[in-house]
Order: C-alpha cells, then structure tokens, then sequence
C-alpha cells in the first residue's frame, strides 16, 4: 500500500464507538488524515481494495452516509453493491436473517448497514464471518458520523484535548450525540449539553457530560456547538410546545452566534431543519463547517474500510505486489 503509511489494524468491526479505545479512533482520525486528498480528488484513486466487494445494506433513509460509502469505497477501487429495503426483497417480507445469508452467499467482503433497529448492525456481524460497518443504527449508534466529526474538529481546532463541545437539541432519539459523547470523551473534550427536558435521555447524567439549563450562557465558552436535528420521524407525542418555541429557547440563530468565541464553529450531521435547530443564516455562516463534515465524511469511511478490511488480506492490489 503506497498511497497509506499506516499499517492497518485488525479491527474486526466497527459497530460503535464503545468498541474503540483512544488509541484506534487516532489510528482512524490519522489515516483519514492521509486519505483526504484522495478522497476531494486532488489525487486519483488508489488501488488498496481491489477486488473487495462492498455491500452497503440500507434499511432506513440516507442521503450522506450512504453516498458518503459509496465514494469512499470506490477511491479505494471497491466493487460497491448498493442494497436498499426499497425496491429488494425485504418488501415482499424476506427477514434480516434470510437477507444477510443471501448477500454471505454472494461473496460479499464487508457490509455497511444502516437500519432503524438498534443492534441490527451487531446481529448481523453474528450471521456473517466479514466486517461489519454500522452506518446507524436506531436510537443507538452512528460511529462514522462521531468519527466524521472529530475529524473535522481536530482540523480546525488541532488536539481536542481540554476543548469544550456543546451538544444541543434533540439528545432522547439520538445516535448521533450517544456516539459523539463517547469520540470526543476519548479524545479527552469536555462535553455539555443543552436540551429541553423532555428530550434528554434518563441515563444521561451517566454519560460524563456536563448538564447546562440556558444556551446562552456556555456558548461564550465553547469551541464547537454541536446542532442535533429535531427528529420528527420518531416522535409519537410532542415534546415541545411548537418549532419557534423550540427555535427561540434551543435553536442556534444570528443573536446566538454573536456569542461565541472568535475561533468557534457550528456543526450539525445534517440533514436540517433550517429555521428550527439552526437558522438558515447560521447555517450558511462562514462558522457553519456542515459542508466540510460531509467532505471529510469520505475520507473517514474510506479510513474505516481500510483499517478493517486491508487487514484481512486478499484483494487484487494486493496479490499484484
Ligand atoms: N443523519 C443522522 C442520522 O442518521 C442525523 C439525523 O438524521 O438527524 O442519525
Ligand atoms: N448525517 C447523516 O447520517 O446523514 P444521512 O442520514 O443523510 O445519511
């Protein structure tokens, strides 16, 4: 491998950032770090994984992460297989089982999974003997995107160490922030978070995070807001008492980014609800770095895929040296 000087490490799976200690999210940050101009196309791409096939198994809606897949592997020159419920046999009723023994019958090399059932990812990886990627999963993890966005913190901020990251919004549904906490807790950041009570998740006060009641008052502290998505789709009552309630006491807007810091960014995983969580001048702010977490998206996944599956041995690139 010419083009990456890390020598990959066996990493069975990545299904969160629990099966991770510090040492391998800098080994991931770090290659992600070499692959990058592969990844925005200031080079070609790079023959690490020919002859690997990738499937990515979408079961539930993506625009990012799943495009995000799709180019990373083929810079590595991949062969990609994209899977989604739509349109498959899972619509005639096929179970998750009988779909993951068809795509093993296949000869599939590594599968990427995204689904709406917590642990899908990890009942998968007890089906099949390849690696397995979680590119979400329900209300429980999305490690790439926790990965994605250190990432790209580190770029403008360097070490993460003593930094201060604070993650508002919609915490209860989401996988996001229970990734995020555990990336940047590693990475040694000091984490808060701002939430309307309702949606803050009871175990929260276990996660290590510091509990803050008015928005306003950290933001001058802070070198990251972290906008989390208000997440309709899996609201089955109302947690607040309408979207500009929610904008006035959780959202970030023009006011609100008059009190950050001078190096102070804002991120969100997208997609967004302009004018509920993020305002769309916030959004489109010289501070608002959401475009760059999609670019470096690639270069972390393409990272991911080689850490778990150049491992492994057996593609063409290799077997040509
Ligand atoms: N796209 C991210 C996820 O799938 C965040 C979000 O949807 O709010 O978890
Ligand atoms: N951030 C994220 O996971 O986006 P998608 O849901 O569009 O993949």
């Amino acid at each position: 491998m010419t083009a990456i000087a890390t020598e990959p490490a066996p990493m069975p799976h990545l299904l969160g950032i629990d099966d991770l200690d510090t040492a391998q999210v800098v080994r991931i940050l770090d290659t992600a770090e070499q692959l990058l101009p592969i990844a925005t196309r200031e080079r070609n791409t790079v023959p690490t994984l020919r002859g690997k096939v990738v499937c990515n198994l979408f079961l539930e809606d993506s625009t990012r992460t799943r495009i995000s897949f799709d180019l990373a592997a083929k810079r590595l020159s991949a062969e990609v297989l994209n899977f989604s419920a739509k349109g498959s046999s899972v619509s005639k009723g096929e179970s998750f089982k009988d779909t993951a023994l068809t795509l093993d019958a296949m000869g599939v090399d590594c599968v990427v999974v995204r689904s709406g059932s917590s642990g899908a990812p990890l009942q998968l990886a007890r089906y099949l003997d390849v690696p397995i990627l979680n590119a979400g999963d329900g209300w429980h993890q999305h490690p790439t995107q926790a990965l994605l966005d250190v990432f790209t913190m580190r770029r403008h901020l360097g070490d993460l160490a003593g930094r201060h990251v604070v993650i508002v919004g919609d915490l209860l549904h989401s996988r996001v922030a229970r990734s995020e906490v555990q990336a940047l807790t590693l990475l040694g950041a000091k984490v808060s978070v701002v939430a309307p009570p309702t949606l803050l998740p009871p175990q929260v006060e276990g996660w290590g995070v510091e509990l803050v009641a008015d928005l306003d008052e950290v933001l001058p502290d802070v070198d990251v807001v972290y906008l989390l998505r208000v997440q309709r789709e899996r609201m089955h009552r109302a947690f607040f008492p309408s979207s500009r309630e929610y904008s006035r006491l959780w959202g970030m807007d023009a006011r609100r980014l008059a009190l950050l810091g001078e190096q102070a960014i804002v991120m969100h995983p997208g997609p967004m609800n302009r004018g509920v969580e993020i305002s769309g001048e916030v959004a489109d702010s010289d501070r608002a770095v959401i475009t760059e977490q999609v670019t470096n998206g690639i270069a972390v996944r393409m990272a991911c895929l080689y850490l778990l599956l150049a491992a492994r041995g057996g593609s063409d690139a290799e077997e040509a040296r």
